[in-house]
């Protein structure tokens, strides 16, 4: 497949490299222009490119959002129009700003991105643990000790972003639809939780 990220931080640079020893190509970007991705790129193998903003959501399969979630609105509205789009943020109050609707579970974060950006289709997933960890975590699939990554969304596109996460290392966890995703939020029980596909299912329990 071909998968854009905007934003080329921890998160960008982590997962491009995963996906791209999968076999995918892969475009970088951030606000700065591809100039600025020039060294990054070039550390993350011949797979990845650095692009600009338009070709991030040019031709590409998926389009991964990894920058702070006080950016989305920065971004315009239909700039995902049409595009098959993961958001691996999160909402943090402390870096984000006090915003009651999301404290409050007045609205998913995920939910509000898949709204913000009109004719999108967008799936949870990569948000829920620190990416620094995610290359000594990779197993082989049916490895006992394989660790889920989470994910939601409401649309088919889900299966194909479990289907990407199996392929980089790792069992995908189904935790239902955006608008419940709370879970799996910054502020949810399974934040910060390494675990097995069988671990979550306990925790989540509780
Ligand atoms: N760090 C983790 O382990 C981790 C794990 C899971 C999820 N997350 C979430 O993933 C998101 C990204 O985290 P991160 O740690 O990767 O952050 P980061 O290292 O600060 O990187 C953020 C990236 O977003 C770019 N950016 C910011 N505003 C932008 C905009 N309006 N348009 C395009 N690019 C923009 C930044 O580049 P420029 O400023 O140069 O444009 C930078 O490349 C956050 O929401 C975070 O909560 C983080």
């Amino acid at each position: 497949m071909k998968i854009s990220f905007i934003g080329s931080g921890n998160v960008g640079q982590a997962l491009a490299r995963l996906f791209a020893k999968a076999g995918h190509t892969v475009t970088l970007t951030n606000r700065h222009g591809k100039n600025s991705l020039t060294e990054i790129v070039q550390s993350l193998g011949k797979n990845v490119t650095a692009g600009d903003l338009t070709d991030a959501v040019n031709d590409q399969d998926l389009v991964v959002l990894a920058i702070p979630f006080n950016s989305i609105t920065n971004l315009d509205d239909h700039l995902l129009q049409g595009q098959n789009v993961i958001d691996a943020t999160n909402y943090f109050p402390q870096r984000d700003g006090h915003l009651v609707k999301f404290i409050d579970h007045e609205i998913a974060s995920s939910q509000f991105v898949a709204d913000y950006f009109k004719g999108s289709k967008v799936v949870k997933a990569f948000n829920s643990f620190g990416v620094k960890d995610l290359p000594s975590l990779v197993r082989t699939k049916g490895a006992l000790d394989r660790t889920a990554i989470p994910v939601a969304g409401d649309d088919p596109l889900k299966q194909t972003v479990m289907t990407l996460i199996d392929q980089i290392g790792f069992d995908a966890y189904d935790d239902g639809p955006l608008a419940t995703s709370f879970a799996i939020q910054a502020d949810g029980p399974i934040f910060g939780f390494e675990a097995t596909t069988a671990e979550l299912k306990v925790k989540l329990a509780d």
